[in-house]
């Protein structure tokens, strides 16, 4: 990566468009409303709440990330989005349930301002849901001009200066990778041939990027994790990012799995079991959508324990992860994971971790920060896969020759040290004094 000249400033409003405006989207664009409002604060957002350390320990200089990167302002932001039901953002966080109602009644206003567009909506790629906001586009690719035609009418209503995409909907099915996702070309003959391998997500995607704007995949959907989106993105100059946000039980994975290894300690077996009450649960409760997500939540555990390093400790292991729909819980899933670890001679050992979470709740942050540091590299001029944006995905997008980083400590260093090499400060190697400084 070469240093950019200078990062354009973060001036005027920024707008965020979001396709699927269920329990995620609504509580990011509620919690923006209520710290615009002075009314709530937002915990778990890095780029709000977190320092960075620069220079050496001696200096003391620690200031906010947000002081330090020129990021858009958080009462710059302006809301947008699609979804197949019509409710606006206020009846949607409500039929969600995990906000306080009291809570949105104080931002009702600019809640019930967010109404979604029609959605691009294909039953064969999400089977559980049926909703009446939809176009009526007749081919793909009239799906992708509607969707440009409505970022273009969003971006002009709102007088918003730049614009950043950010996948929040469903998890579509399971799709292998295609030969026509391989080149441009092929993408594109794909979508005016209405085939099979392009689903909604990708002509969300595929908008985005024509209109030179930022696009994040919140789902593990595939999306623009194909090599026709990589070179589009490349060619645009449009920074991308994927896939899955990582929550609840695969953010525990990822503090606990990095602190076995580092101990030298084994793994037998990993046994991961939630239940979820919420749309999402009930999505997920289509094998094929389930599919998707499994995939992404099981590869984890490779990554960050390398068994073909560590044969002895990690060669072997039984990891299993299952999502129960379970409708009384609504958002407030329940994770559990039992694991099965060994330690000096072989003797076995087990952890129980019971994570009673609220995953919208863990989730609006990665949105907030996601948003604003995609849109702070396409104001540096950094397009393509912006994989120090790593520390918030599952399943994190690389260069096809990479392996993904999935320790989130490692994940963290990295995303800071990004930032201090765009501010032209020396990157961090937590060396001691003895040795470097
Ligand atoms: N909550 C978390 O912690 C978390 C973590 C990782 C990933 N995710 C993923 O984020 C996504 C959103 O989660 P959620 O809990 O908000 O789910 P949700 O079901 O509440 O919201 C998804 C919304 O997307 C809409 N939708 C589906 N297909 C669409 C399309 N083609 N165009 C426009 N809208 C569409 C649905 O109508 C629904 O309102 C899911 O894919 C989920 O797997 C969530």
């Amino acid at each position: 990566m070469n240093q950019p000249e200078s990062i354009a400033p973060a001036t005027g409003k920024l707008g965020v468009l979001i396709p699927g405006m269920g329990a995620v989207a609504t509580t990011v664009i509620a919690g923006v409303e209520a710290i615009k409002a002075g009314i709530g604060q937002p915990i778990g957002s890095l780029t709000q709440m977190g320092t960075i350390r620069l220079g050496k320990r001696t200096e003391g200089r620690s200031p906010l990330i947000k002081d330090f990167v020129p990021l858009a302002d958080i009462d710059s932001l302006v809301f947008g989005g699609w979804d197949v039901f019509p409710e606006d953002a206020y009846d949607s966080a409500i039929h969600a349930g995990v906000l306080d109602q009291r809570l949105l009644d104080q931002i009702a206003d600019p809640l019930k301002a967010v109404k979604p567009m029609p959605a691009v909506f294909d039953r064969n790629y999400v089977r559980r849901l049926e909703g009446s906001n939809v176009k009526s586009a007749k081919s793909k690719w009239d799906a992708v001009l509607e969707v440009r035609e409505d970022i273009q009418r969003f971006k002009a209503d709102n007088g918003v200066e730049r614009l950043v995409m950010i996948w929040c909907g469903s998890t579509e099915i399971f799709m292998e990778h295609h030969e026509v996702h391989d080149t441009i070309e092929g993408l594109e003959k794909a979508i005016q041939e209405n085939h099979p391998a392009i689903p909604p997500s990708m002509i969300y995607a595929y908008a985005a990027l024509q209109e030179g704007v930022p696009f994040l995949n919140g789902a593990p959907n595939l999306t623009v994790d194909v090599p026709a989106m990589v070179e589009l993105a490349k060619q645009k100059g449009v920074p991308i990012g994927g896939k899955d946000f990582k929550t609840g039980q695969t953010l525990m994975k990822t503090l606990l799995a990095p602190g076995l290894k580092a101990r030298m300690l084994g793994v037998q077996g990993w046994f991961s079991t939630n239940i979820l009450g919420n749309r999402d649960g009930e999505v997920l409760d289509d094998p094929d959508s389930f599919k998707t997500k499994e995939v992404s939540k099981l590869d984890v555990l490779e990554f960050i324990l390398q068994p073909s390093l560590y044969p002895e400790l990690y060669g072997d292991i039984y990891h299993k992860v299952r999502i129960n729909y379970y409708p009384p819980r609504g958002d407030e899933k329940e994770g559990w994971d039992n694991i099965d670890i060994f330690g000096w001679m072989g003797m076995p050992m087990q952890i129980k971790v019971d994570f009673l979470c609220r995953d919208s709740i863990l989730a609006a942050p990665l949105v907030l920060d996601l948003v604003l540091f995609a849109d702070l590299a396409q104001r540096a001029q950094m397009g393509g896969i912006q994989e120090w944006l790593s520390f918030y995905f599952k399943s994190p997008m690389t260069a096809p020759d990479l392996y993904p980083e999935h320790d989130l400590f490692i994940q963290l260093m990295k995303l800071k040290n990004t930032l201090r090499f765009l501010r032209g400060e020396d990157l961090i190697t937590h060396l001691g004094q003895e040795y470097y400084d």
